[in-house]
């Protein structure tokens, strides 16, 4: 039988993890999250999120991996033969985020070059959206394919690819061994530098003064709960897949912990950043931070130039946090792209080296959709659906599963007999009732939400064509997949036992 492989080192494994939790949601929603929220008081729900909901279900995605071996749909279906779905389910969330996280890598690449002469000139709005991704009226209208985007968008597949292509140990291990102090080593030289400009100051006390009504708003800890799990990559399924190269005897509960408390500890140095420069930029223009304030996209690629033109070293600032957002998103790719090809290669049992293949060929030529003009609208509307609810529905059907049709303390039993933390009831509680809770409240509202309103403005054909339907496509995928009845390659363990009798 073939060996299956293994991380090299601990320490491997947990920044491989971090790799994936550290991404565009650290650097660009993080901050905003907080400082939309009531500032200061907004890390109340933010921490007590983390250790309600965070770590309890990165403990179980590590736990089910590790004791299961496998991918997604392997896990699942050495379970149940029934739930197989659900993990094709997660697997293709994944698959349709790598197809626009690529092209969102792609701009960051392109914008890395730009800051070496501050390529977006003097009014980086008009640059981004007109001459960068010409972006047309309608996603129904794709218009062409912009040259530079589409460039980068392949050397971001190449990339990513290549690490997941190379293996577990020599590939993903050792690229996420160089990038992660790379990231923590750029954005600590940007602070550094930073925190001395005129206004850094301000900008940091914007943030973290606390609005403590907000605590009371609903709104406030949905958003908490939200971002924890977007941002620790929870209910994709890649923890899950990540645990599963673990030796037999590795810790869980350790590190998962490390890998939440270095997210989130990332989190408040990317907010750090950001609003150091926000502070700097009001006061150079004499507005109000509130007024430029801004998340994703607008944040990133438009309010930081702007700041990075005025600023005393522009190609210093300009390349560092381009650099920082493009190795952020790359080892989160990283991760996308191993969730699919792991699954890939046990399901069809075929080599990594071809299911890579195979899936990076096929994901790229869906990306170039996304490097059109009508790009930025359908990735968008894509982006919209599929985290609001792909992901969310995904997530709350593992944890309900798991937590209430499987022999959840038998899963306890098993984390604690290799973990340096033992883990008690509190636990299962939480995995029982305030994360499954917490995640269908915000489905529930977000259904409502688009139900009665189309998301963005966009018209209903729109919505329709690009959002709802790529779910259906997501469950059409998921109930094919697993129907076909090829066995998975090497089962290691099955244990029907863990489905409770009823
Ligand atoms: N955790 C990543 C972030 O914070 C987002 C992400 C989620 C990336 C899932 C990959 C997979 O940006």
């Amino acid at each position: 039988m073939q060996k299956r492989e293994m991380w090299g080192s601990r320490t491997g494994f947990v920044m491989a993890a971090v790799g994936s939790a550290i991404g565009l949601g650290n650097i660009w929603r993080f901050p905003y999250m907080v400082y939309d929220n009531g500032g200061g008081a907004f890390l109340v729900p933010y921490f007590a999120a983390m250790i309600i909901a965070g770590i309890p279900f990165m403990i179980l995605e590590f736990g089910l991996g590790k004791k299961f071996i496998g991918s997604a749909p392997k896990v699942f279906s050495s379970i149940s033969k029934k739930w197989e779905w659900l993990g094709w389910w997660q697997v293709m969330v994944s698959f349709i985020i790598t197809t626009y996280y690529a092209v969102v890598v792609a701009w960051s690449l392109n914008y890395f070059i730009l800051a070496f002469f501050q390529g977006w000139g003097t009014a980086p709005k008009d640059f981004f959206f007109t001459k960068f991704l010409a972006v047309t009226k309608s996603p129904l209208h794709l218009g062409g394919v912009q040259p530079e985007i589409i460039i980068a968008t392949a050397a971001a597949w190449f990339l990513t690819i290549f690490a997941v292509f190379t293996g577990v140990k020599s590939g993903i291990e050792r690229t996420n061994k160089i990038f992660m102090p790379l990231l923590f080593l750029l954005v600590f030289i940007f602070i550094g530098r930073g925190l001395m400009l005129p206004g850094a100051v301000d900008g940091l006390n914007w943030l973290f003064t606390p609005d403590f009504s907000a605590i009371l708003d609903g709104k406030v800890w949905a958003d908490a709960f939200g971002q924890i799990f977007y941002s620790l990559s929870i209910g994709f399924a890649i923890m899950l897949s990540y645990a599963s190269y673990l030796p037999e005897e590795s810790d869980i509960s350790n590190n998962a912990c490390m890998t939440v408390f270095i997210n989130c500890g990332f989190s408040v140095i990317s907010g750090i950043m950001i609003f150091s420069v926000l502070g700097y930029m009001a006061q150079q223009q004499g507005v109000p931070i509130s007024k430029i304030a801004t998340s994703g996209v607008g944040l990133a690629f438009i309010t930081l130039p702007t700041a990075i033109n005025l600023m005393p070293a522009p190609i210093f600032f300009g390349t560092l946090f381009f650099l920082a957002l493009s190795v952020a998103g790359l080892s989160s790719m990283i991760s996308l792209n191993e969730v699919v090809v792991a699954a890939l290669m046990e399901k069809m049992n075929i080599s990594r080296k071809k299911a890579a293949l195979i899936f990076c060929t096929v994901g790229f030529v869906i990306s170039i959709a996304f490097t059109t003009g009508g790009g930025l609208l359908l990735l968008d509307i894509v982006d919209h659906f599929i985290n609001n609810f792909g992901v969310l529905l995904g997530g709350v059907i593992e944890i309900i599963f798991v937590a209430w049709f499987c022999r959840i303390d038998d899963l306890r039993a098993y984390i604690n007999s290799s973990s340096e933390i033992k883990i008690g009831s509190l636990w299962s509680i939480s995995i029982r009732f305030v994360a499954p809770a917490m995640l269908f409240f915000m489905l529930v509202s977000n259904f409502v939400g688009d139900v009665s309103k189309n998301y963005g403005g966009y018209s209903t054909a729109a919505t329709l064509a690009f959002g709802w339907s790529t779910l259906f496509v997501c469950i059409a995928f998921a109930a094919v997949c697993s129907r076909q009845n090829h066995a998975f390659a090497l089962i290691v363990n099955t244990n029907k036992n863990f489905l409770k009798r009823r």
